[in-house]
């Protein structure tokens, strides 16, 4: 057994341990949900008919839009929160302090309120506007800040983990670095995966924001799964994709801090970065010059906006930025794995947190991208 065969071993046979003796989230919905929180989780599979047709697979989305603060965060949020509690890190009435896309501090607002705790959001300022005004709706406090790079004290993670440092008492949820985030879709959102395919899945590919789902549900899959394939879904100007192909993730000349311009220039939200996050790392192995995944694809901002409104106009799907380039990637990967394969995507949030940004088609038109659905999916490239 070779060196990385090794590593990989060790480290499924910790993960698999972890998993047996951690408590599992809520793997079964009760008939009466508890609240807020019993509403989150154990979303379908629903099977996309025009990419599964066209391609002669199983192309199925996971359809995390349907969680009750509207996307996937909402487990890492509920997770979060109640190890935290538990922990004594967040004390009663306390404050949650997060820097968040949007849909990590929607969710946290959610679940704060439902537990009796206040939540502080700080997020970029150019991140759709119904973000920021739905968070004021759940109660809390939020900050837009410009973009600006890690390094910068001013990037929105930064200013979160800085007020959360100057309050009183205050837990900053960190979900980039913070691997309660993998540990949450490692036992919830893969089983799930893994139950509601019978483990017939052939493949797997999403994006990657801080990680935390893209390497929870990929470890998971890989140990249970023989000979499943998983793939990144990276938007135009990540580096991630080329870190995952190549094992470079960005031209000296390129690192964050180094350029005054936005560092990931993508019309599409929450996933796409230029730096490994501790959720990331989890998926190198072998000295972390290779990966867990088995490719990446790079996905334009124009095919993206093209596969939105080809699943609106033919599926009734009507899904947010990132889940649109997964279903780019997913129809590039069932087309080259052949008729009769299953492929799963995760739908992480729906249009409706994008209608003045990414389906608004004068924004996108002002931007040069067509907004009328193609007229066939032969229209889009073949990634891999
Ligand atoms: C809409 C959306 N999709 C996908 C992701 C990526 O998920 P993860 O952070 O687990 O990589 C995010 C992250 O914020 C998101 O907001």
């Amino acid at each position: 057994m070779d060196k990385c065969a090794l590593t990989f071993c060790v480290a499924a046979g910790v993960a698999v341990c972890a998993a047996v003796f951690w408590p599992r989230q809520q793997n079964k919905k009760a008939e009466v949900a508890d609240g807020v929180a019993g509403l989150i989780g154990n979303t379908p599979l629903v099977r996309i008919a025009s990419l599964s047709e066209a391609t002669g697979c199983l192309v199925l989305g996971k359809a995390e839009f349907l969680n009750p603060g509207g996307s996937s965060k909402d487990r890492v949020a509920l997770y979060a929160i109640e190890q935290a509690a538990q922990a004594g890190q967040l004390r009663a009435g306390g404050c949650i302090f997060e820097g968040t896309s949007g849909s990590t501090g929607i969710s946290l607002a959610m679940v704060a309120r439902a537990k009796g705790f206040r939540c502080h959001i700080v997020m970029p300022s150019d991140q759709a506007i119904e973000k920021s005004e739905l968070l004021q709706r759940y109660g809390a406090t939020v900050e837009r800040v410009e973009p600006r790079s890690i390094v910068d004290a001013g990037n929105y993670v930064n200013v979160a983990r800085r007020r959360a440092a100057e309050s009183d008492g205050g837990y900053f949820v960190d979900q980039f670095e913070n691997p309660l985030n993998f540990d949450v879709h490692y036992q919830t959102t893969a089983p799930e995966i893994l139950g509601q395919t019978k483990g017939e899945i052939d493949a797997f590919v999403h994006g990657s924001g801080t990680g935390g789902t893209l390497a929870g549900v990929t470890w998971f899959l890989k140990q249970n799964v023989p000979g499943v394939r998983c793939f990144l879904a990276d938007p135009q100007g990540s580096g991630l994709a080329n870190r995952v192909n190549h094992g470079v993730l960005f031209a000296d000349s390129e690192r964050e801090g180094t350029r005054r311009r936005q560092q990931v220039d993508s019309l599409v939200e929450g996933v796409g970065l230029n730096r490994l996050t501790r959720n990331f790392k989890k998926l190198l192995l072998c000295g972390a010059k290779k990966t867990l995944l088995d490719g990446a694809v790079t996905v334009t901002d124009a095919d993206a906006v093209r596969m939105s409104r080809w699943l609106m106009a033919n599926d009734g799907l009507f899904v947010g930025s990132s889940a649109a380039i997964n279903c780019v990637a997913a129809l590039s990967i069932a087309r080259s794995l052949g008729p009769g394969h299953t492929v799963v995507t995760i739908l992480a949030d729906s249009g409706q947190r994008h209608l003045t940004k990414f389906w608004n088609d004068d924004a996108m038109a002002k931007a040069g991208h067509e907004t009328v659905a193609p007229e066939s999916l032969d229209e889009f490239p073949q990634l891999l």
